[in-house]
């Protein structure tokens, strides 16, 4: 189905040939929602940056562009506001005509893209033997929306995690196992992740205390890079201990990934000096191999080279960045590559597609994204801790979501009366504390720090889950006192809009396929919660104004279809945010 911008975006292509000729095939018309709704729904802006070339004032071109339109079918006659905006008011036939439609497509709307390209969105990434952290956590949640977007538009997707499963901390954790717990390189299930973190953390310590211990840590490394059988049977352990853990906060979020880690590209890191190397951009800098790139320096302007090889000789997360990103595209034939970390890796990544593009090994033809985002912060404004000052772990954030959740609801429950079974109490609480942390993360500006608060992202009130669901299971609600068979209505089903708030709602269910391009399009989630939110405001709006289980036939089911519309839309929408709904809350 074309969306209504399309329509009116093609009829306004060929108001502009019509009018100033065939080299305005190809111009914009600019035609957006509009910015004031007493004008009118939509608004063409293009007469306005034509003035100059047609020597016109832009007024006058707006109506020379009016009298070539033919959009009566859609709207009534249009008119012309301010500077020279043309203000285009949807005619109630045609809002129901496109509501009829919209109701029998199981898409809602949503075009799907037939030439099946290949997405990679690389996201979570968390890194063995370390606690995944809540940076981590927002990577996974925007990754993992941003996937969905793109698969429901008809992509390939595959779901990278890119975990850090390699590197010098294997040295140091496997030197001090050996030292103080030999059994946990050897035998599966001797470690807990706690145990493993620990370790890590006083391995660590060592290692920059002791040069005795700095010198076996870096052997270690050297003997697993070389394949020796025993270091790498422990590392396989150790990744094995992480990678379980990993996975119960991926079951708890259900979120789905293909595990491609660092260590994949080993094989590649030798080929990418080498292909560095031949481009001629290679550079010794004491002792490490660079790659100097134009607008890069450090705080004292000194140039700040991209470093590809230590001057050990060790490889580093650039080097395997260049190595992923070359497999990514000559293996997986990605076309579109999108990247999802915090902020503070944007240099990072710029450097290394810049690299990229000079090695001759990224074209034209692929797109690659670094989708960045703030820092997650406690309400006190500082990084995010308990209340004993400890960093927090992931399972236990969603467990005290989860947890606030049960206790609103356990309220609920007891100042409304109504017994439910613990099943049901707990599949609840379950998803509205998920949602909840969810929601709050996805209806940020991803590119602004955020605010971690139970109460906020589980109030009941404003843009949280909490509401979303609420409102959905409340339409559910109507929908089964309304008593209505949804499926076997068949083909003349009639809606009619009358009321203001009727007509508000009707015209806002035909702007999704525009919302969820908008987010294909910038990879922002924030714009589809915006728009989630703002439906559910106007269904609150349409449901306080229009008696729908009150109101007579046609009437009745015909606002009954709005309600199921409504719902329809909620669900699809939260499905895309990686949030299922619920029927009864
Ligand atoms: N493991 C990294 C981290 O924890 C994130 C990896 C992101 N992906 C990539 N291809 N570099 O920061």
């Amino acid at each position: 189905m074309t969306s209504i911008n399309e329509q009116l975006t093609q009829q306004f292509k060929d108001a502009l040939v019509k009018s100033f000729g065939e080299d305005f095939q190809e111009i914009d018309p600019q035609v957006t929602t509009a910015r004031d709704l007493r004008h009118g729904d939509y608004q063409a802006n293009i007469a306005l940056p034509l003035a100059k070339k047609l020597a016109k004032n832009p007024r006058e071109i707006a109506q020379i562009i009016i009298s070539n339109l033919s959009v009566d079918t859609i709207c009534e006659t249009p008119t012309i506001g301010g500077p020279g905006f043309i203000n285009l008011k949807l005619k109630p036939i045609y809002l129901e005509n496109k509501l009829k439609s919209l109701y029998k497509d199981q898409r809602l709307g949503i075009e799907k893209n037939r030439n099946h390209e290949q997405v990679i969105v690389d996201f979570s990434s968390p890194n063995i033997a370390k606690e995944m952290h809540v940076g981590h956590l927002r990577s996974t949640i925007i990754g993992d929306c941003l996937a969905r977007t793109l698969e429901f538009l008809g992509y390939e997707v595959l779901r990278l995690n890119h975990v850090g499963d390699w590197g010098t901390q294997f040295g140091m954790l496997i030197t001090y196992l050996k030292e103080v717990y030999p059994d946990a390189l050897t035998q599966a299930d001797a470690l807990e992740i706690g145990d493993l973190v620990n370790f890590y953390k006083q391995a660590k310590k060592r290692f920059d205390e002791d040069q005795n211990f700095q010198e076996a840590a870096r052997e270690a490394v050297v003997k697993l890079q070389s394949g020796e059988q025993e270091s790498s049977q422990a590392w396989q352990l150790l990744c094995e201990q992480s990678r379980r853990e990993f996975q119960k906060i991926y079951d708890r979020l259900d979120i789905k990934l293909t595990e491609r880690g660092e260590s994949f590209y080993n094989p590649y890191l030798d080929d990418i000096i080498t292909a560095l190397d031949s481009e001629g951009i290679l550079e010794k800098d004491q002792g490490a191999q660079c790659v100097f790139l134009e607008g890069f320096t450090n705080k004292s302007g000194n140039p700040l080279p991209l470093i590809v090889q230590k001057s050990d000789g060790g490889y580093n997360y650039a080097t395997t960045d260049l190595a992923a990103l070359r497999y990514r595209i000559k293996e997986d034939q990605a076309k579109r590559i999108i990247y999802v970390t915090d902020a503070g890796q944007s240099n990072h990544f710029t450097q290394v597609f810049q690299v990229a593009k000079k090695a001759n090994f990224l074209p034209d033809t692929v797109e690659v994204i670094h989708v960045p985002f703030g820092l997650v912060k406690g309400e006190d404004g500082k990084k995010l801790k308990t209340r004993s000052g400890e960093t927090i772990k992931l399972k236990d954030l969603l467990n005290e979501a989860i947890n606030y959740a049960r206790k609103d609801l356990e309220n609920r429950l007891q100042s409304e009366e109504r017994i439910e079974s613990e099943e049901f109490i707990n599949n609840v609480a379950q998803t509205v504390g998920i949602s909840a942390v969810k929601y709050a993360d996805l209806s940020q500006n991803r590119i602004s720090d955020y605010i971690f608060s139970y109460d906020k992202m589980l109030a009941l009130q404003g843009n949280t889950a909490p509401y979303m669901l609420y409102a959905y299971a409340r339409i559910q609600s109507i929908s089964r006192e309304g008593n209505i068979d949804y499926e076997n209505l068949g083909d003349n089903i009639e809606i009619i809009l009358q009321e203001d708030t009727e007509i508000e709602l009707g015209k806002y269910l035909l702007q999704l396929s525009e919302t969820i391009k908008e987010v294909e399009k910038t990879l922002l989630p924030n714009r589809l919660c915006d728009y989630l939110y703002e439906l559910s405001k106007k269904f609150n709006r349409f449901y306080e104004n229009c008696p729908v289980l009150k109101s007579e036939e046609p009437t009745k089911t015909s606002r009954l279809l709005l309600c199921d519309l409504t719902a329809k839309t909620l669900k699809l929408g939260l499905s895309l945010l990686g949030i299922s709904v619920l029927e009864r809350m």
